[in-house]
């Protein structure tokens, strides 16, 4: 049988991990206005979050490497094929990048060791050891570094999600149930 649709487990990592993104990218723009006594609660919330889904990009890959995605109906043209294709690996190197950069920029804070991180309030969950006890200097340098990277990559993010939206729209109303591969019931 001709295999249209993505499996549970590939759409269940899919809309938990979109609500995720989603979340923390809201979280990242509000806590600005927020007041301070909520600021701290809202870093440690989107960190929370955004290591939740570092865990999850992580399964993400290895179900990737043990399946096929359903193939392309045949009305995909080449290029949308492979914009397609290039749209979803950039999207899984943000998955790993946008924490990645996170961690590592929250590892080198000065004051990580008499701060440790709780996810969502519960159990402490670790920061990188060889980055929180490099020289200062140097410590100071890699977080300032990956600070800028995960600000930056969240352009990157904002343009592959929305070409991911409009490339997913584009084929739904070109008459392909192209949501329908992504979205459980019948
Ligand atoms: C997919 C996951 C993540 C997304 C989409 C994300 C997104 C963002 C965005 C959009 C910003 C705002 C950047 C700016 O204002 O220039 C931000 C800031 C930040 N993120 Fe993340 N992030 C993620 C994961 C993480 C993780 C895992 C950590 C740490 C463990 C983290 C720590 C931070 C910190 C410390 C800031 C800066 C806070 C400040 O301004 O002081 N993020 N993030």
């Amino acid at each position: 049988m001709h295999v249209t649709r993505y499996t549970k487990t590939a759409m269940l990592l899919h809309w938990v991990m979109a609500v995720g993104i989603v979340a923390n990218v809201a979280l990242a723009w509000l806590w600005p206005t927020f007041a301070d006594e909520n600021v701290r609660p809202a870093i440690d919330t989107h960190k929370s979050i955004g290591m939740t889904l570092l865990g999850l990009a992580i399964l993400r890959l290895l179900w990737r490497f043990a399946h096929t995605p359903p193939g392309y109906p045949a009305s995909y043209k080449g290029w949308e094929r492979t914009a397609s294709h290039l749209v979803h690996w950039g999207l899984y190197l943000i998955l790993f990048a946008m924490p990645l950069t996170g961690w590592i920029m929250d590892s080198a804070y000065k004051n990580a060791a008499e701060t440790p991180m709780y996810w969502f309030g519960t159990f402490e969950f670790p920061r990188i050891g060889f980055i929180m006890t490099m020289e200062p200097g140097l410590r100071d340098r890699v977080h300032d570094t990956f600070g800028a990277a995960h600000s930056l990559l969240q352009w990157l993010l904002y343009a592959l999600l929305l070409l991911h939206i409009a490339g997913a729209l584009k084929h739904q109303m070109d008459g392909e149930k192209e949501l329908q591969r992504m979205m459980p019931g019948r």
